[in-house]
C-alpha cells in the first residue's frame, strides 16, 4: 500500500520536475553570460576578442569591414576555437569567405552549450542588436550553426526579431546537421528571412525534423557511406562530423557546388522520381535563397566531395 503510493509520488514529482526544470535551466542562467565570448578573426592565427557588452565596437574595428557580409559561427557543443573542424572551418572562411567572420566562443568549456542554449541565444541577440542600432544592417548577416549551436543561433534569430519588433531580421540562418534537442527551441522557418539546413547524420547528434525554408539531406542524411563503422557511435561521429567538411568546400570553391534536386524522399532520388521543375539546389555560401522544401544529393566517397 505505502509502496504503491509512494510510486504514484515519485511519478507526479517526476512529472513536475520534467516540466519546470527545463524552463529554469535554459533561460535564467546569468553566470553564463560573462562566459559568452566574440572572437573577430583578422587572420587565422590572430583575432580580437569581445564580449556581449562591448560586441558591437567591432563595427569601428579597422579590419571589420563594413561593405562585407558577416559570419557568425557557433560550433557544437563538446567543441571549441581549437578543435581541429573549428580550425579549418576558421582557416577557410579567412583564406576564401570573403566575409567578416565571428565565432562565438568560450572561456570555459564547462559552459553546457545545450543546457544553456536560450540564455546564450538571447545574449547574443542583444549583442547584434546593439550592432544593428550602430548602424550595420542585419541583411549582411549570416548565422550559421553546427550542431546544437544551431539552436542557439536560432534562438538568437528569433529572440532578435521579437525584441526588435520585427525591424531587424537576420538576413539568413544555416543549421549544419542541426542537433536534437527540445522542440520548441530548434531552428524553424521565420527566424531569419531564409532559412536552411543540411543534414548528415540523423540517428546519434542529429535531429533529421528540423526543417528551415529548405533543408538538404546528403547522401540520404542519415549516415555518410564514407563513415562504415561496427560501432555505431564512430558512424554518428563521422558523418555528424562530415557536414563541416563538406561545408569548408562549399566555401573553397568559391563557386555553386554540391547539385541538390528537390525530390520526396532519398528513395524517390535513388529512383530518379525528382521535381524537375523545381530549380536545382547548391550547398553553401551561395544557396539560393529561392529554395523551397527537401532537396537530396550524393556526393563522392573522397575530395573533392562535390560530384
Ligand atoms: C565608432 O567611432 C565613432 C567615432 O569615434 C563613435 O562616435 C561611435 O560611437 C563608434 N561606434 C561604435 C559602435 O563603437
Ligand atoms: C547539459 O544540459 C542538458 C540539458 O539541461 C543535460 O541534459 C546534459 O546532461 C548536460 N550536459 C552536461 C555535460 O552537463
Ligand atoms: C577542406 O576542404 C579542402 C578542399 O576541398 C580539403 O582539401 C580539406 O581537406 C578540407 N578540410 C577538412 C578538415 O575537411
Amino acid at each position: 500500500m505505502v509502496k504503491k503510493y509512494f510510486s504514484k509520488l515519485l511519478l507526479i514529482i517526476f512529472v513536475l520536475l520534467s516540466k519546470c526544470i527545463p524552463n529554469v535551466q535554459s533561460c535564467h542562467n546569468p553566470e553564463a553570460v560573462d562566459l559568452i565570448l566574440f572572437n573577430f578573426y583578422i587572420n587565422p592565427y590572430q583575432h580580437q576578442v569581445y564580449n556581449v557588452h562591448n560586441f558591437h565596437e567591432i563595427f569601428n574595428h579597422s579590419s571589420f569591414l563594413r561593405n562585407r557580409n558577416t559570419v557568425i559561427y557557433h560550433y557544437g557543443s563538446s567543441q571549441t576555437a581549437t578543435s581541429s573542424p573549428i580550425v579549418e572551418t576558421i582557416d577557410t572562411y579567412l583564406s576564401y569567405g570573403n566575409v567578416n567572420f565571428v565565432l562565438v566562443n568560450y572561456e570555459s568549456i564547462t559552459t553546457n552549450v545545450s543546457g544553456n542554449s536560450c540564455t546564450i541565444g538571447e545574449n547574443i541577440a542583444e549583442a547584434l542588436i546593439r550592432l544593428f542600432n550602430s548602424g550595420y544592417s542585419p541583411k549582411q548577416v549570416h548565422l550559421v550553426g553546427f550542431s546544437s549551436g544551431s539552436t542557439v543561433v536560432a534562438i538568437a534569430g528569433r529572440e532578435i526579431i521579437s525584441r526588435s519588433n520585427h525591424q531587424h531580421v537576420i538576413e539568413r540562418i544555416t543549421g549544419l546537421d542541426p542537433g536534437q534537442g527540445r522542440e520548441e527551441m530548434r531552428l524553424r522557418i521565420g527566424d531569419a528571412k531564409f532559412t536552411d539546413t543540411v543534414h548528415t547524420e540523423g540517428v546519434g547528434f542529429g535531429d533529421l525534423n528540423t526543417r528551415g525554408d529548405v533543408q538538404f539531406f546528403v547522401n540520404g542524411g542519415v549516415v555518410q557511406p564514407m563513415c562504415h563503422s561496427l560501432i555505431p557511435h564512430i558512424a554518428w561521429t563521422c558523418s555528424h562530423l562530415f557536414v563541416i567538411t563538406l561545408w569548408n568546400e562549399s566555401i573553397r570553391t568559391q563557386h555553386l557546388s554540391f547539385a541538390s534536386l528537390q525530390c520526396e524522399s532519398w528513395e524517390h532520388f535513388l529512383h530518379n522520381d525528382c521535381n524537375h521543375n523545381a530549380p536545382v539546389g547548391h550547398i553553401g555560401p551561395f544557396t539560393s535563397s529561392a529554395l523551397r522544401g527537401s532537396y537530396f544529393l550524393e556526393t563522392n566517397l573522397q575530395p573533392p566531395y562535390s560530384k
